[in-house]
């Protein structure tokens, strides 16, 4: 028998799970195991894997269902879609994209807005919301990604939409009680105008682009040139997709990553010393950004501890063996990074913040880290996200040393991403 954590008659875990998902999960673990059926009440049951043999069993044999509201909210984009035909084509227009020559490419387009960012907003003796700062830093960097700098695009435009965009996908998928879509509130308006010209802004630019090719490594540039037997409505889609799946993650790993090395000085140091060492004050080049390895150690190990994307879900057709025990043919599965990245049965020392732990050689679970999922769904830009993290994680580190005074507990809230709770707002010393 699988082990069953109960809830309420009727109710199961719904409350809890709506209310604190990470709790629940790290006490289903603690008293159940590695494998728990969790009681939704009238819903039914999820069942959850926690250590990475069965993590690989989900991941590997689950099907991902329909994304409803996000399919409402977005369109159709590869990160709304279900399993399936029409999922792989459109897996396969996007692949290219994140080519690893390609993504070197980017680099001065990226540069330039974290650059502009950090001249205008980032001073020694200032206090930083880091939560606020990355997000207008990802924002602004993906709208650069895709459009290029070419001034026939409204880019502030695109911008603002996106900013407001994320925000109410976040509360549409994570407020228990939202006031309906249709409702003529202040934010439903705001929501319909800004997806609109979001839309219109996009569907202009391929438009524009399709007559004259920006030259730059874009990633509209890139859809164009596969377009193949797609609709200008389904790349609209698709970079709709690409928006909210790509910019709070990357983001708020970030936002992790600058508080934890805040809050561990001397990993923090040793990262300062080696780009000093490699870049001295030079702006990082894609070949000189593959001799650093501190900032992607800081982000995966950022990654591990707080993960974004802290839970996946899938359904299955077949029976599922896990370990000794079979999950029931059309069983609602999930597994959570957040859990089995801290799973003491693979991670020495799993609380610690450690981004040395990924510099020396580790034989270990290849299912134990999965920030950025695995099999056929993993995350199809987690590329362009290590390069976004390289870039910022370096730039700052030139410039400046974060010290969290006052040293404050930092919860969690889940959301589309993760998010800490109060946001850090570290001081800026400088390097
Ligand atoms: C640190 C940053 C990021 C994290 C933690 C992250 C995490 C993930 C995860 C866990 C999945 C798998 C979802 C599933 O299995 O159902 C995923 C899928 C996806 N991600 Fe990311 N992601 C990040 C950044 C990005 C970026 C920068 C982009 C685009 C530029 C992106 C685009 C996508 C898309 C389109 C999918 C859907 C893939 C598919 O279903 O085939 N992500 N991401």
């Amino acid at each position: 028998m699988i082990p069953r954590y109960a809830g309420p008659p009727l109710l199961g875990l719904n409350l809890r799970f709506l209310r604190d998902p990470i709790g629940m999960f790290c006490q289903a673990r603690r008293d159940h195991g590695d494998l728990v059926e969790l009681d939704l009440g009238v819903a039914g049951s999820l069942y959850a894997a926690f250590h990475p043999d069965g993590v690989r069993q989900v991941l590997l044999n689950g099907r991902r269902t329909h994304r409803q509201l996000l399919r409402e909210l977005l369109g159709k984009g590869l990160f709304t879609s279900p399993s399936g035909e029409d999922w792989v084509r459109r897996r396969r227009l996007l692949t290219p994209l994140f080519r690893a020559e390609r993504l070197a490419s980017m680099t001065p387009l990226l540069l330039r807005p974290l650059d502009e960012a950090l001249d205008r907003r980032w001073r020694p003796g200032a206090r930083i919301d880091l939560a606020a700062e990355l997000k207008k830093i990802t924002v602004a960097m993906m709208v650069d990604a895709t459009f290029g700098t070419a001034p026939d695009v409204d880019r502030a435009a695109a911008r603002a939409a996106l900013d407001f965009l994320l925000g109410y996908v976040d509360h549409q998928l994570f407020t228990l009680l939202t006031i309906p879509r249709s409702w003529p509130t202040p934010d439903n308006r705001r929501y319909r105008a800004d997806i609109a010209a979001l839309r219109r802004v996009i569907g202009d630019a391929l438009t524009a682009r399709r007559r004259r090719p920006s030259g730059q490594p874009t990633f509209l540039d890139g859809l164009l040139d596969n377009q193949g037997d797609f609709t200008d409505e389904e790349l609209v889609d698709e970079i709709l997709s690409i928006f909210v799946a790509g910019t709070e993650t990357t983001g708020t790993a970030l936002v992790w990553a600058l508080h934890l090395l805040s809050l561990n000085p001397e990993p923090a140091r040793r990262l300062r010393a080696e780009v000093a060492d490699v870049l001295g004050a030079d702006a990082p080049t894609g070949d000189r950004l593959r001799l650093l390895t501190w900032p992607r150690a800081a982000l995966r190990e950022a990654l591990r501890l707080y993960p974004p994307a802290w839970a996946l879900r899938r359904v299955v057709d077949e029976p599922l063996q896990i370990g000794e025990h079979t999950v029931p043919a059309g069983a609602r599965l999930i597994v959570s990074s957040y859990v089995t990245h801290r799973h003491e049965g693979v991670w020495a020392r799993p609380e610690q913040f450690d981004p040395g732990r990924w510099l020396v050689d580790q034989q270990r679970h290849r299912f134990a880290y999965f920030p950025f999922g695995a099999g056929a769904h993993q995350c199809v830009g987690n590329t362009f996200a290590q390069l976004e993290g390289d870039l910022v994680l370096t730039r700052v580190a030139q410039r400046f040393r974060l010290d969290p005074l006052p040293a404050r507990r930092t919860g969690t809230k889940p959301a589309i991403a993760l998010t800490p709770v109060p946001a850090p707002t570290p001081l800026l010393l400088p390097a």
